[in-house]
């Protein structure tokens, strides 16, 4: 994955524990041009920030500072939601102000307990796709050279917007040179600096405060540190990482959308290699917490968020979205939306279905074609399929809801739980004024409204007996085509059939 002196690649040497891991993410993000700080933008079910704290945090830095400055009340949220999903401390360093990237790691320094002894890792919180197994990489090719401050690198096909690294013919880092700082030539330098280093501690704390503010941008430079070093003949080393997409940094939409249409294409290229059938990968979405079993299929344009996991031979899409939803076993969900649901082993969902939060249906159950579910649990066996909403309802097992029925939960004050039993048949068009409970066994006729508890086996009925107006439309709609239709179906040379003469 990287390689350390110029050429021969190395890699997988057992990782070293870092005194420190610094994330800096107070900056202003203005090229995103969003209320939204940048480094709270998500792909794939995390914030650009939680990518690279998973990613140091995997390294079981003693210390784990994320510095924050711009949107600094929601970025320290999420860093204590960080702490939490990772159950260790992660401290907020604050940057009040602006100076730039040495001096925010200046701001970490003073967050932490003195002295450091060991390794110190900074990253940028913009950078998401960096992997565990790099930085550990990088600290042992440190800890093995012994330099004072190894960065990681990489050579992009364009390497505009990012610090270009200086060598000397014998491969010798010298500086790094921001873009805005860099003559035409250095700017033709394709190896970029990614903003991930791993510091000797003693030389870290004590250099940091030699940064100067000569530059275009008149801010402290991190970056400036590998020309300190190099002046002072302190080793430097710089590690190539093959991997571009590890080191790309995102500073506006654009690099957003690439980089979570990347990350995406390596979670899909994962579940593939475990068995999962991606029919179009392109169309498919996943998070990072999702789990997806072997022989999974997922059809085109489906979505699958949160904690969403799906059991072997369940089949997914086309065009489905699912947040936080449980898929057992040989399930089929087509076209449908779900937040907090559970389909159980063998069910069928769909298409055009609507979970909400609290769905739960049972083994080979059945939410059909324009069903709205919440709350609710539909035992094995039962169907509901068609043209149906179910709101704080239990219905138990091999039960049967006639199409169009609603579940009337809410009373425009609260909300009240209905039951009804197993092997229940209730009619078309229905509906439950709840709380109502239905017996097992029990029956309900078409046009029924439910209003007072039926008992096992019982049948239902509250529609009043049929009345027929003979000759209605011919006395109250006379000369339109109702009444036509229905005069030819009176005359006896028509057979009976009313329809548009021909
Ligand atoms: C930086 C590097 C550049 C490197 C690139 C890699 C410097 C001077 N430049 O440029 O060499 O190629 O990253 O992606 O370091 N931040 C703070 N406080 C500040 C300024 C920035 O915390 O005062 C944070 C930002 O939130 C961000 C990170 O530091 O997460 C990098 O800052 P950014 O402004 O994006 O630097 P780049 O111009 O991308
Ligand atoms: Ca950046």
């Amino acid at each position: 994955m990287v390689d350390s002196h110029g050429p021969g690649w190395i890699g997988g040497t057992p990782p070293v524990r870092p005194a420190a891991a610094i994330v800096l993410a107070a900056g202003d993000g203005t090229r995103m041009r969003s209320a939204v700080p940048k480094v709270l933008h998500p792909i794939a079910g995390r914030s650009l920030l939680g990518h690279a704290v998973h990613a140091v945090a995997a390294l079981e830095p003693e210390h784990l500072v994320v510095v924050v400055g711009h949107g600094r009340h929601e970025v320290s949220d999420a860093v204590s939601g960080l702490g939490e999903e990772l159950a260790r401390p992660v401290l907020a360093a604050v940057q009040e102000k602006r100076l730039g990237t040495g001096h925010a790691v200046r701001c970490a320094l003073d967050a932490v307990p003195t002295p450091l002894t060991g390794p110190v890792l900074v990253t940028y919180g913009d950078v998401p796709l960096l992997e565990p197994a790099t930085l550990g990489a990088l600290l042992a090719a440190h800890a093995a050279s012994g330099a004072a401050l190894t960065l990681l690198t990489s050579e992009l096909a364009d390497p505009s917007g990012y610090g270009r690294v200086l060598r000397e013919s014998d491969g010798t880092v010298t500086r790094i040179v921001e873009e805005a700082d860099a003559s035409p030539e250095q700017r033709a330098v394709t190896e970029v600096n990614s903003g991930v280093y791993a510091f000797g501690a003693e030389f870290l704390t004590t250099a940091i405060g030699r940064l100067r503010t000569t530059n275009s941008q008149g801010e402290l430079y991190l970056t400036d540190l590998v020309k300190i070093a190099h002046d002072d003949d302190v080793d430097v080393r710089g590690v190539r990482c093959i991997d571009g997409w590890q080191v790309r940094g995102v500073n506006d939409q654009v690099q957003l959308a690439a980089l979570r249409a990347e990350l995406n294409r390596r979670l899909l290229e994962h579940w593939m290699l475990s068995g999962v059938t991606v029919v179009d990968p392109t169309s498919t979405w996943t998070d990072v917490n999702v789990r997806l079993e072997p022989d999974v299929v997922l059809h085109p344009g489906t979505q699958l968020h949160g904690t969403t996991s799906v059991a072997g031979g369940a089949e997914v899409g086309p065009d489905t979205t699912l947040i936080d939803c449980e898929v057992g076993a040989g399930a089929r969900v087509v076209r449908a939306h779900g937040t907090g649901a559970t389909i159980g082993a063998g069910a069928s969902v769909g298409p055009f279905a609507y979970l909400r939060p609290g769905a739960r249906l049972g083994e080979r159950g059945k939410i059909g074609t324009f069903v709205e579910v919440k709350n609710s649990d539909i035992g094995a066996g039962t169907k509901v399929p068609h043209l149906t909403y179910v709101g704080d309802a239990t219905i138990g097992e091999y039960s049967n809801i006639g199409a169009s029925s609603v579940f009337v939960n809410y009373d425009g004050v609260r909300k009240q739980r209905s039951v009804v039993g197993s092997h229940v048949k209730t009619g078309s068009d229905n509906t439950f004024v709840a709380p109502v409970h239905i017996g097992d066994g029990a029956y309900t006729g078409a046009g029924t409204v439910v209003r007072e508890d039926v008992p096992p086996g019982a049948l239902a009925v509250s529609a009043g007996s049929q009345r027929t107006i003979e000759g209605w439309v011919e006395k109250n709609r006379p000369d339109t085509p109702a009444a036509e239709a229905a005069a030819r179906a009176a005359d006896p040379a028509n057979n009976g059939h009313g329809g548009t003469p021909r």
